[in-house]
């Protein structure tokens, strides 16, 4: 979970309980940084998720010293030597980081929370990758996964391992803003918006504030004006410097019409939280408790 949203005290505590926990912050000091704190707390494998359309090669570099690098969103292609997996939403997506030499896949139904690739329930999705993809391949889950019958579920349809994102958020290690797990605990339901697309104009499933309740009235993906700005925001986007992107999240409104996908952590701007998108899965109405990331492991386990 990107934006600091998930470092090493969460993916530490992930792994060390038995799953295998993501790392997942931009730059390459704060991906070395979050490693190695990581390490301290596990010897553990670890995983470390990069967006491809921010990653610079710096970032890679950083990443590679992962047990496993997770690739989301753009062309798949190898860039780190050891363990490499992508996530993907659709069967030419998944067959595509196939011939390019994944070693697993991701695949990502469209209940998942954050950036939504899929366009399709998960295990439908699933069901069709698998087709396309030699026996024995191996497929994640994502999507959907937030107690043990799900995760029952994903491996009797032939997945490998399920991936959990909202379940965690709500956890003691995650780095959510106190504001944003409060409001987690009390959603029963879920948007699936373009509205946080300054910079990044891609899909995004997030429960209610402030921004979306003043510009959601009428089409759920946001005003045609408002994404016609993030497409545009998003050419200079990927050259831009992060604090420029950091700036835009400090000065934004709930009103403002450029919004950035920056997410509300507890060590971040605290406008976010009405005003930034409070990213989750249609997992969130079964949450209800945050504990800590050890006992939701075993929770989840078969
Ligand atoms: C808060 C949040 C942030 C996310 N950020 C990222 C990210 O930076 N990179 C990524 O590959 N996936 C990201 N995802 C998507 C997850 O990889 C995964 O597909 C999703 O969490 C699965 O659905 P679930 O949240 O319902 O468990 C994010 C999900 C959430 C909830």
């Amino acid at each position: 979970m990107g934006g600091g949203l998930s470092r090493h005290e969460l993916a530490a505590a992930v792994s060390e309980a038995g799953g295998l926990g993501t790392i997942a912050v931009g730059g390459e000091s704060a991906i070395a940084a979050e490693l190695a704190a990581a390490r301290a707390l596990t010897a553990r494998p670890l995983a470390v998720n990069l967006l491809l359309p921010f990653a610079r090669p710096a970032w890679f570099e950083a990443a590679a010293g992962a047990d496993v690098v997770v690739t989301f969103w753009g062309r798949p292609k190898r860039r780190t030597p050891g363990v490499w997996v992508h996530q993907c939403g659709s069967v030419a997506e998944a067959t595509a980081a196939h011939r390019a030499g994944a070693d697993a896949l991701i695949v990502q139904g469209v209940e998942a929370g954050g950036h939504v690739r899929g366009d399709a329930p998960g295990l439908d999705l699933l069901e069709r990758v698998k087709a396309a993809l030699p026996d024995g391949y191996p497929l994640l889950l994502a999507g959907g996964i937030a107690d043990r019958d799900d995760v029952a579920r994903a491996l009797e349809a032939g997945a490998c391992a399920a991936v959990a994102g909202t379940r965690f958020l709500v956890s003691e290690e995650s780095r959510a803003h106190p504001g944003y797990l409060a409001r987690l605990l009390a959603a029963e339901s879920t948007i699936l918006t373009e509205l946080f697309g300054a910079g990044w104009p891609a899909p995004h499933r997030v429960i209610a504030n402030a921004a979306t309740r003043h510009w959601l009235r009428g089409d759920s993906r946001g005003p045609v004006l408002n994404r016609a700005l993030n497409r545009l925001s998003a050419l200079g986007a990927r050259r831009a410097p992060a604090s420029l992107q950091a700036r835009l999240a400090l000065a934004q409104r709930p009103g403002s019409r450029l919004l950035s996908p920056l997410g509300a952590t507890d060590d971040g701007p605290g406008n976010l939280v009405e005003a930034g998108p409070l990213y989750a899965g249609e997992t969130v109405r079964r949450i209800d408790r945050v504990r800590p990331a050890a006992e939701l492991v075993a929770a989840l386990t078969p």
